[in-house]
């Protein structure tokens, strides 16, 4: 299969009648692009402080699962809630080129407070699944987004066929695969490497067996999930990713027809069907983006209240800003956060779910390098997180690292300064920390941002921070 190397415009439309506010396409400067001619910037002042409230839409490890998940039956599915960000775009396009319709459309009837400066930062996505979808995804999208992974499980399921290239590292880990391909091996598929690609097959279909994971592997658990409710027989997953977002997917299957109990659980337990009925599904909401603004509450001595989430999937991180001292409210689909005083040191482990998310690691540094005294920060997950701390380094952060852990020795103040985004999160993390800084700290590398956070600077202006976006050339290649 052949496909045109440049990338056509993935964004998805703004309403016609509002301005975007947002960059135009996903253009050069994504990761991995070799000709890199401008980076996105934003600058923030420093001796900010978050207070207001603001709206996260659904999550996106979640929706890109749910699209990949839609491939599981013929016909149209609609999934709402979906999060108006880059890498739903890439996801859309993956699907595209398997020969399905992909339609964004403005989430209706659009809540208030999920339109920010006249964009809605929520769509739902229409996708019209073929009898028999491609079978192929190419490196020059799943490079863009290692997550295209997910049609593996699915496709295998469907066409008994697939490639899908090896995504391969990123910055934050050198993140395996090895779990995903001895899980569906054990289903009866074989898989290969060849020339960049995951090939796997099963002419015969895949059947039902009993897995135990190395580690609860979200993305593994998922995958496997969605090849074993077309397998014949009943599949047993042990050591299952518990992930709210897989507990989504497994709502969605379930009500396309499939055939799942334990989900949530350690143990996920799929009896296989023949066929699957498309389905319409609301995404649940964003606890890694909600996260984000609980801990620039605390970081910022601020006051926020965030809604479109129940805060007991944030459960271990609200307890930590807690222990830091913020006074924290909760309601059904709601939390605020107040932080009054300087925020005291809290060490945090990051575990899969329901540990500390290594995606709020960022943030958990932020708070720490503001703490009246010291912390002890571990990672667990990626073996690569801790690059973020050589960026708040720069802004004057205390962190020494060793291995997997960082001991954090908090400051009053952080200074401003210009630094790089490396990871989404990374990203987010080092604006909130340039709002606890002095003077101007310019983020640079923001596209990352783009893929995870729908509007981050509407979602900051919202919350009273004098913030602006830019685009900057990037420095010149010097050659002799
Ligand atoms: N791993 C292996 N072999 C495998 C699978 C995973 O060694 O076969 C290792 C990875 O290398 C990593 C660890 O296990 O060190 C965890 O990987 P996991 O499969 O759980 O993560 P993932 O599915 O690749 C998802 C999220 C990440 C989030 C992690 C952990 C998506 C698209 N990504 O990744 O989110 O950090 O789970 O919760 O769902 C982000 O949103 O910024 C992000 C990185």
């Amino acid at each position: 299969m052949t496909h045109s190397l440049r990338i056509p415009d993935l964004t998805i439309p703004a309403r016609p009648d509002a301005g975007t506010g947002w960059p135009a396409g996903v253009g050069p400067g994504d990761a991995g692009d070799a000709a890199v001619a401008d980076v996105d910037v934003i600058r923030v002042r420093g001796r900010a402080r978050l207070a207001g409230t603001v709206h996260v839409v659904g999550a996106k490890n979640s929706a890109l699962k749910l699209m990949a998940a839609a491939l599981l039956a013929p016909g149209r599915s609609v999934i709402t809630n979906v999060p108006r960000i880059t890498d739903i775009a890439i996801m859309g396009e993956v699907l595209r080129r398997l020969g399905c319709g992909v339609r964004f459309d403005v989430d209706d009837p659009v809540d208030p407070m999920v339109t920010v400066g006249g964009v809605a930062r929520s769509r739902s996505v229409t996708i019209d699944v073929p009898e028999q979808p491609g079978v192929e995804a190419d490196y020059d999208l799943v490079r863009r987004l290692r997550a295209s992974i997910c049609v593996l499980g699915p496709l295998l399921a469907r066409r008994g066929y697939v490639r899908v290239a090896h995504p391969g590292g990123d910055a934050i880990g050198s993140r395996g695969l090895d779990m995903h391909i001895s899980g569906l091996t054990r289903m009866g598929a074989e898989i290969a490497g060849e020339h960049g690609f995951v090939i796997a097959s099963a002419p015969d279909g895949l059947r039902g067996a009993e897995i135990v994971l190395d580690f609860p592997s979200v993305g593994a658990t998922e995958n496997l999930i969605m090849a074993a409710v077309l397998a014949e027989g009943t599949t047993v997953i042990d050591n299952a990713a518990r992930e709210p977002e897989i507990v989504d997917i497994c709502t969605m299957l379930q009500r396309m027809g499939a055939l799942i109990d334990g989900e949530g659980t350690s143990t996920i337990t799929i009896v296989g069907v023949p066929r699957l009925s498309p389905v319409r599904h609301a995404t649940v909401g964003d606890r890694i983006v909600a996260g984000t603004w609980a801990f620039g509450a605390a970081m910022t001595r601020g006051d926020v209240t965030v809604t479109g989430l129940d805060p007991a999937l944030l459960e271990v991180a609200l307890d930590k800003v807690v222990m830091a001292g913020g006074l924290v409210e909760t309601r059904a689909d709601s939390f605020r956060v107040r932080m009054d005083e300087r925020p005291r040191a809290v060490d945090v482990v990051t575990l899969p779910y329901p540990g500390f998310a290594t995606d709020l690691l960022p943030m958990a540094i932020g708070l720490a390098a503001l703490s009246e005294g010291a912390s002890l920060i571990t990672e667990n997950i990626f073996d690569g997180r801790f690059m973020f701390a050589n960026e708040m380094m720069r802004l004057g952060a205390d962190i020494k690292t060793d291995g997997h852990h960082a001991v954090v020795r908090g400051r009053e103040r952080l200074s401003g300064a210009p630094v790089r985004a490396t990871d989404i999160r990374a990203g987010a993390g080092l604006i909130i920390a340039g709002l606890c800084a002095d003077g101007v700290t310019e983020v640079s590398h923001v596209h990352h941002v783009d893929r995870g956070y729908p509007d981050f600077v509407a979602d900051l202006r919202a919350l009273g921070i004098e913030v602006e976006r830019a685009t900057a050339p990037e420095e010149p290649e010097l050659t002799i």
